[in-house]
């Protein structure tokens, strides 16, 4: 077992050359995908001199720059096209990362320190759609990773446990509206998990760009939700990342949503320590789920302003919004109604993230009523 942070084996695995096998595998990946017209992120940025750069470098953990780049080469039509394989991962792929948040996360550059955490005051939130006639829901979520674990194409099968047992012990100490039910994947029965999935509680399993990133190994050990009594309040368990906390209830109620977001997650950290650097904050898998690590979204029926899909996305953009299909980050929307979120998690507090999607999306609910 090599679970200790220090053990003789990481050692080890970082004084050993990357071997021949994986710089080939890297030379094809890269002669296709330098010939592709992939839209990636990594296409633009992994440059023949990045590359070359970096390819020979290998992890503490023993981790590559194949095990950065496999999702994108495997995925040409990725938008991002990255992972790290754990936290060290940033640093020393830096070249490539760098860029590569920058462009994402709105013009976060290298230079850039990301601001310390500031929820600041939920109740200032209020409710986006009294009405209810555009919002349908509203879900606020983050990510966070357990420090001195890698991330998932480096986490052996027993770091999946062990993440598990301290994360269901945390669970344990949830107190009031907070008080629910952990459901390990493992030996769950299939109507169980289908009826979670069906009600959008659940992560389904085989994600391409997951699977091309190795995230999916051991499948389904150390994977699973907590879910609290009103179903409001779940936690992915070693889904991307360690742990995706998440608030989320029918209308437009922001401030509701996020204070209980607040809530949960002060009270998780009593338990557990997260992974952050002083930089770029809170450390996940995916370089979109650095800073603050909150996505904070409502699916909503804008079917004037969405008629026009490339102007649709045209104008989320103009506030820093994201539109997704309802049924999952690739998908499309069904039947007018759309996922808009906030897209930059990096240099601004998890509340200015808060305030750019609030304002965003009641500037759209004012333009579809006009339109
Ligand atoms: N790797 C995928 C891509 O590049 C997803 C990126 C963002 N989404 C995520 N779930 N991390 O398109």
């Amino acid at each position: 077992m090599c679970d200790k942070r220090l053990c003789s084996c990481r050692k080890k695995s970082a004084a050993m050359a990357v071997d021949p096998a994986t710089l080939e595998k890297l030379e094809e990946g890269y002669d296709l995908l330098s010939t592709s017209n992939s839209p990636s992120l990594l296409k633009k940025y992994l440059t023949r001199e990045i590359f070359d750069q970096l390819k020979k470098r290998k992890t503490s953990y023993g981790s590559t720059l194949l095990h950065v780049i496999q999702s994108g080469l495997k995925n040409l039509d990725s938008g991002v096209g990255i992972y790290a394989p754990d936290p060290e991962a940033y640093t020393l792929f830096a070249e490539l990362f760098d860029p590569i948040i920058e462009d994402y996360h709105g013009g976060f550059t290298s230079k850039d320190i990301h601001p310390l955490p500031d929820w600041g005051s939920p109740a200032d939130m209020g409710n986006l759609d009294p009405s209810g006639e555009y919002v349908i829901s509203t879900r606020v979520r983050t990510g966070r990773s357990l420090a001195d674990f890698p991330f998932n194409p480096s986490m052996t099968e027993s770091q999946y446990e062990e993440i598990q047992t301290q994360v269901v012990e945390a669970f344990g100490k949830l107190e009031g509206e907070l008080k629910g039910q952990y459901y390990p994947l493992t030996g769950m029965q299939k109507d169980v998990q289908k009826k979670l999935i069906d009600d959008h509680f659940l992560f389904k399993e085989g994600d391409r760009f997951l699977q091309a990133a190795e995230a999916c190994k051991y499948w389904p050990t150390g994977r699973g939700i907590y879910l609290n009594d009103a179903k409001t309040f779940l936690v992915w368990c070693n889904e991307e990342d360690h742990l995706r906390i998440i608030s989320m209830q029918e209308g437009g109620d922001l401030g509701e949503v996020y204070e209980r977001l607040v809530r949960a997650v002060t009270s998780l950290e009593r338990k557990l320590t997260f992974s952050r650097n002083e930089r770029i904050g809170y450390l996940n898998f995916c370089p979109t789920n650095l800073g603050n690590a909150v996505r904070a979204s409502v699916h909503a029926k804008l079917p004037k302003l969405s008629a026009n899909l490339k102007k649709f996305e045209e104008i989320a953009g103009m506030y820093n919004l994201q539109v997704r299909g309802t049924r999952g980050e690739h998908e499309e929307g069904e039947g007018g109604v759309f996922d808009i979120s906030n897209k930059r998690r990096m240099g601004l507090t998890e509340y200015e993230a808060l305030i750019e999607m609030r304002n965003g999306v009641l500037e759209m609910i004012r333009l579809e009523k006009e339109s």
